[in-house]
């Protein structure tokens, strides 16, 4: 089944918080569905936007051409032994019930992930990661419908590409071509953790037990105390990517910051953590107009109510500028501005 919308507010489809319009909306519940909607509306010579959970993306003007909105949200155990199983999930299902429905079951791997907004065909485009972990850690295969001809194609995990909020899915030519129905992940049945990143292990202390509900408790609150809820402040999670460098600008900051804190990526780069860098530029918690710094999480820009788009990339702009001037390094926005 699949249903119509016309002049849509998107306000309910994004978690930025600005009241937007779309010309036109459509949500469907089924592959038939979609195959039928990529064909009746030639969708491939069209504007056209998918969304998931919308906590991606920045409405910069109204929408004139047609959003999609995958409403298939069903969970296939297609096979199982004692080690390992494998689910394929419906793109439409929220994340964090997946991450729910794993935990309970006792299938490992996405624990680190909880809480994470958005939707499963997203987290398969964006790699989302939290804590050590990411999505192509238990990601087996990605199912989409070519919009040119409206088949099934099948992605391995190896043709996707991933790498740090990265995937194939991300740009051209695979964007807007393909849209994911289904990802299938594995998952472990055996206890394994990634607990050392950042202070997860800190706050499981205060559990009598490490098991895989504690993981997710922990996690959940320490994404609590840092991030802002978009229901009481509208956002969109980290505004910007961390900047991976090469070794050598991080060893140049650290001459003049011996704390700065990183990641490493491989042999030769690493990741600065972009919330630090905004933070010793003293942006976090201040203002431009209503668009502001979350004062927890300097990676995080917040909507103080009523904000505009335009408000909030001129502090983003402003917060670059600053980082750039200071650090010598540009970050980039993970929010997409459409
Ligand atoms: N930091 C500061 N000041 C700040 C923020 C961070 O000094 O205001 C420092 C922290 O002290 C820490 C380091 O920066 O040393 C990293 O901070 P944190 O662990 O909070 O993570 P992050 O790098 O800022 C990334 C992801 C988050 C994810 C966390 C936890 C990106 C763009 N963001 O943030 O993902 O939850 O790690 O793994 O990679 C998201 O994508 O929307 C998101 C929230």
């Amino acid at each position: 089944m699949y249903r119509e919308y016309q002049n849509i507010s998107l306000l309910p489809y994004h978690t930025f918080g600005m009241d937007v319009e779309a010309a036109r909306m459509i949500e469907y519940d089924r592959v038939a569905d979609l195959k039928e909607i990529i064909r009746r509306e030639n969708l491939s010579q069209m504007r056209y936007l998918h969304i998931g959970g919308g906590s991606n993306l920045l409405f910069t003007a109204p929408y004139d051409g047609l959003i999609l909105h995958s409403l298939i949200r069903e969970i296939r155990t297609e096979r199982e032994d004692e080690k390992e199983v494998v689910l394929r999930v419906g793109a439409g299902m929220v994340w964090d019930d997946l991450v729910a429905y794993c935990v309970e079951k006792g299938y490992y791997g996405a624990e680190n992930l909880s809480l994470i907004p958005g939707e499963v065909g997203a987290s398969a485009v964006q790699n989302i990661g939290a804590y050590g972990a990411e999505a192509k850690d238990i990601i087996l295969e990605v199912q989409a419908i070519d919009t040119t001809t409206g088949h099934v194609r099948i992605f391995p995990k190896e043709e996707c590409e991933y790498a740090y909020r990265k995937s194939i899915f991300k740009t051209a030519p695979y964007h807007n071509r393909y849209i994911i129905t289904h990802v299938v992940y594995r998952l472990g049945k055996q206890p394994v953790f990634q607990l050392d990143y950042g202070n997860v292990r800190q706050q499981l202390a205060a559990y009598p037990e490490i098991n895989i509900e504690n993981v997710r408790k922990a996690v959940i609150e320490i994404r609590k105390k840092k991030l802002p809820d978009p229901a009481i402040e509208g956002n969109a999670g980290s505004f910007f990517m961390n900047p991976v460098v090469k070794k050598e600008v991080y060893e140049r900051i650290a001459e003049q910051y011996p704390a700065a804190p990183y990641y490493n990526v491989d042999e030769e780069h690493v990741k600065i953590p972009a919330g630090w860098m905004i933070e010793q530029c003293g942006w976090k918690g201040r203002s431009l107009g209503r668009a502001a710094v979350h004062d927890k999480q300097a990676l995080v820009l917040v909507n103080k109510g009523e904000t505009t788009s335009a408000e909030v990339i001129a502090l983003a702009e402003a917060v670059r500028e600053a980082v750039r001037e200071r650090f010598g390094i540009d970050i980039r926005p993970e929010v997409i501005y459409v």
